[in-house]
Parts: C-alpha cells; sequence; structure tokens
C-alpha cells in the first residue's frame, strides 16, 4: 500500500515484500534510538527559537519523544520493518500520540542530516565507553607490573631469547600501547562530536534554521561547514573502526604471548580457571580460549573496517543509500571491542606470572652474553672483536653445559687477556638489569619512572 509509507505520495503501487525486506535497517538502526530522539528534541526547541514552532508546540513535542523513549526502554515499543528505520518509526508512533503535530517535526530536516546525527551520537557514546574499558585495563596491566618488577624474563626479537628484561617492562609496553588507543579515542571524538542538522538533504535548506544552536543543545563542539559534506561524510566511522582495530591487534598480541607462555613447555604463566577452558577428551588439558577468541575475533574488527572503507571508496556525492552499510559493521564493532576489553580487565588480574620458570629460560640461553661483549668493549677491544670473542666463550660454555656465568676466569681467559674477575658483577643477570640505565630501558629507576607516569595518566582520564 503505497500510502502507508510517509515519502509514498507520488506511488501508485505497493512496494514489494522482498523490497521491504532488503532494504529495511530498523532491525539493526533501532540501536540508534537515543539518539535518534535527542536529537529530534534539540531540533523542535531550536525550530521554536526561530520561531517556527510555538512554544507548546516544541513542549508537546519533546514530551511525546520522552513518550517514545520510555516505550522503547521498557520493551512495549513495536518496530516496524515496513517503516524502514529507527527514524520513521519514531516519528510514526510520535504522530500517534500527540496527533498531527507530530508532522511539523521534520521541517527544515532530512533523513539524511538527520541519520548522520543520530550515529554521531552513538559512535560518540559507544568510544567513551571504550576509553574508560581501556583505563580499566590499562589499570589492571599496571597492578600486574607493580608486582614484577624484579621478575626477569627473556626479552626476545625474532621470537628469540635475546636479553633479559623484567616482566613489569613487558607489560608497561602493553600500557603505552592501550594509552594511545585512549588517546586516538581522544581524537576521533573531536570529528565524531560535530553536528550535521540543518545541512537537510545536501543543499541546505530556505528555512531559517540555526545548526549552532542544535549542536550547542546537545553539547557537541562542532558545526558542519559544507552540507553536501555533511550528509556523506562517514569519516568519523572509519576511524572509529580504525581505532577498534588497532586496540584488537594489541589485545591479540598479548593473547597471543599468554597463549604461548601457559604452553606448559614454556610454564610462564597459569591462567586463571575462570577463564580457562577444559578438553572434553584430554583430562590433563587447560585450554586459554579465552585468549584464542579474542585473538580470532580481532579478524572480523579487521573487516568490518574493510567493509566500510570499500562500500566508501565509489561513492559519488552526497547521500546514496549504500551508506546504510556503516551501521552493521559498527554495531559488531563496538561489541566486540568493548567485550573484549572487559574481559581483558577482568582476566589480567588472574594471570599467575611464574617467575621461577622465566628465570630458568634466561639463565640456559645465554641472555647475559651482550653484557660480555659490552665489558670488553668498554676495555678498548673493538666492538666486532668483543662479539667474536663472546661467541667463542659461549660456544665452549655451551658445550660444557653451564652458563657464561659459571665459567672459571681460567676458561675466560682462554678467549681474551682483557677478561678479569670484575667479569663476574656484569654477568650476574639482576647486574644486567640494574646496568640497564638508559631512558625508557629495563632499569629499576625507568621502570617505576613508567610505572608513575602510567598511575598519573589514570589519574588525568
Ligand atoms: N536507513 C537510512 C540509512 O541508514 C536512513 C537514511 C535514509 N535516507 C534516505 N534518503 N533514504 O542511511
Amino acid at each position: 500500500m503505497a500510502e502507508k509509507k510517509m515519502w509514498g505520495g507520488r506511488f501508485a503501487e505497493a512496494t514489494a515484500t522482498l523490497m521491504e525486506e532488503y532494504s529495511e535497517s530498523v532491525s539493526f538502526d533501532w540501536q540508534l534510538f537515543a539518539g535518534d530522539i535527542r536529537g529530534s528534541q534539540a531540533h523542535a526547541r531550536v525550530l521554536a527559537k526561530q520561531g517556527f514552532l510555538t512554544e507548546d508546540e516544541a513542549q508537546a513535542i519533546v514530551e511525546g519523544l520522552d513518550k517514545v523513549r520510555e516505550e522503547v526502554e521498557s520493551g512495549d515499543f513495536e518496530w516496524d520493518t515496513s517503516m524502514e528505520d529507527v527514524h520513521m518509526n519514531v516519528e510514526s508512533r510520535l504522530t500517534e500520540i500527540i496527533g498531527p503535530l507530530g508532522g511539523k517535526l521534520h521541517t527544515a530536516r532530512s533523513r539524511n542530516d538527520q541519520v548522520v546525527l543520530d550515529f554521531r551520537l552513538h559512535v560518540s557514546t559507544r568510544l567513551r565507553v571504550w576509553r574508560d574499558l581501556l583505563r580499566q585495563v590499562v589499570r589492571a596491566f599496571a597492578d600486574q607490573a607493580e608486582a614484577h618488577q624484579k621478575t626477569i624474563l627473556p626479552g626476545c626479537t625474532h621470537f628469540q631469547p635475546a636479553q633479559p628484561v623484567v616482566l613489569a617492562h613487558h607489560l608497561l609496553a602493553y600500557c603505552q600501547m592501550f594509552m594511545r588507543d585512549a588517546e586516538r579515542i581522544d581524537d576521533c571524538l573531536k570529528r565524531t562530536e560535530v553536528s550535521p542538522l540543518g545541512a537537510a538533504a545536501l543543499a541546505g535548506t530556505t528555512h531559517p534554521v540555526n545548526p549552532q544552536a542544535v549542536a550547542d543543545d546537545l553539547g557537541l563542539d562542532g558545526v558542519f561547514a559544507n552540507s553536501m559534506d555533511a550528509v556523506s561524510d562517514r569519516d568519523f566511522v572509519l576511524e572509529a573502526l580504525f581505532t577498534g582495530s588497532v586496540v584488537m591487534a594489541h589485545l591479540s598480541r598479548f593473547c597471543e604471548e599468554i597463549i604461548i607462555w601457559a604452553n606448559p613447555n614454556f610454564g610462564f604463566v597459569k591462567l586463571p580457571d575462570a577463564y580457562s577452558t577444559g578438553s572434553s577428551i584430554m583430562p590433563q588439558k587447560k585450554n586459554p580460549d579465552a585468549c584464542e577468541i579474542m585473538r580470532g575475533k580481532t579478524g572480523r574488527v579487521f573487516g568490518s573496517l574493510m567493509s566500510l572503507l570499500t562500500v566508501l571508496k565509489g561513492l559519488p556525492m552526497t547521500y546514496n543509500r549504500d551508506l546504510q552499510e556503516d551501521k552493521e559493521p559498527f554495531f559488531d564493532t563496538d561489541r566486540t571491542v568493548a567485550t573484549s576489553l572487559a574481559v581483558m580487565a577482568d582476566m589480567m588480574p588472574g594471570f599467575v606470572f611464574v617467575p621461577e620458570r622465566m628465570r630458568a629460560t634466561v639463565e640456559k640461553g645465554f641472555l647475559n652474553a651482550t653484557e660480555l661483549a659490552d665489558y670488553l668493549a668498554a676495555k678498548g677491544v673493538p666492538f666486532r672483536e668483543a662479539h667474536h670473542i663472546t661467541g667463542a666463550a659461549v660456544a665452549h660454555a655451551e658445550k660444557a653445559g653451564k652458563g657464561l656465568e659459571a665459567l672459571t676466569l681460567d676458561e675466560f681467559r682462554q678467549f681474551s687477556d682483557n677478561i678479569a674477575e670484575d667479569v663476574f658483577d656484569v654477568l650476574d643477570y639482576d647486574a644486567c638489569i640494574r646496568r640497564r640505565t638508559s631512558p625508557g630501558g629495563t632499569g629499576p629507576e625507568s621502570v617505576s619512572g613508567q610505572l608513575g607516569a602510567v598511575r598519573a595518566w589514570l589519574q588525568s582520564v
């Protein structure tokens, strides 16, 4: 029935049922209802300010919309897919409640500027939730770091044991990643919290709108500058998806490490029961499923970013219905990022790291070899030669089945006359850490400084 549609004036025939099913978005964009209602209330108030509606009319619209929100929140609202989207569903219910006055709300507005406003409000709310969750994750990492300032583990390059570091330093590296993610969110918010209302369909409107007043009413920082850009810009969604992708990449890297560390051949960490599962056939197993799922879910978030980039790449100006495909990737990403961050914040305190296992791997791996080379270089031996001498000493120790620190001075002197009794001070693993005094390194001063900075950041956000 053509007359049923709000836009149906020129249509003689009904929309095909398949077309209704194919094109509806209310089955997912109903989630924008809170922003839709907030935006419409601001629009009504400003229409009154501009002398378009009487104060009483605006008041009736605002109250009618409050009623619609209550219905949605209490689960009484019946979403109707034949009405396409959240905007038409809300407006039509408003008109049922307050009568024909509801039809005045859409003056000086198009769904094209309306949908972007709704989506901007939604994305902004959710980005703030992500930022809060990131703060909880950073706190959980900092707490573990605090407890492991003396725990030595093999720092790797190429996933090969390279030099000893403290576990706190390793975990604080992740704090840096997550703090940058939070910063990226702040940056996204700057471009998300911009009001597009007043752009109308694409060209602006003949009505005397006041976009700044709408933005002020909604507490948004900025107002669109170009109506064509306002209705077709989805950069803010791309940026949110990118930011979510980076968050997931960071989480996934850590998950990968935990999965490796939990393998009994490493035994660096014991998994919390609350976030592990057993095998239905192999009784000895304890699987790091939460970490695996998080690593796995990362792919779908990257996929959402790709999907929206692809939607946007061929679109001529201005609004095209293709843009309706911006929402599901974001909803899915939001669910994934928010739940993953919540799981990580809750799971992190349950990891029991095993310092003895980490230490044993350090000692077995000749991770103090660089110290010996540096020791020789400090005594004037050209570094290349020092490197060579150290290599020979490592080969000797390996054959003898002991660490460099367990060689006797006589054994050392077969490789260089420059080695003296003081070599044992530098080969000591705790000394390796202590002597790394360079800024941002794994030495104790740097690590406690980093911890302090992370704590200060936690206070400031
Ligand atoms: N569901 C639509 C979307 O998400 C709302 C805007 C519709 N605008 C239009 N001109 N048909 O993009």
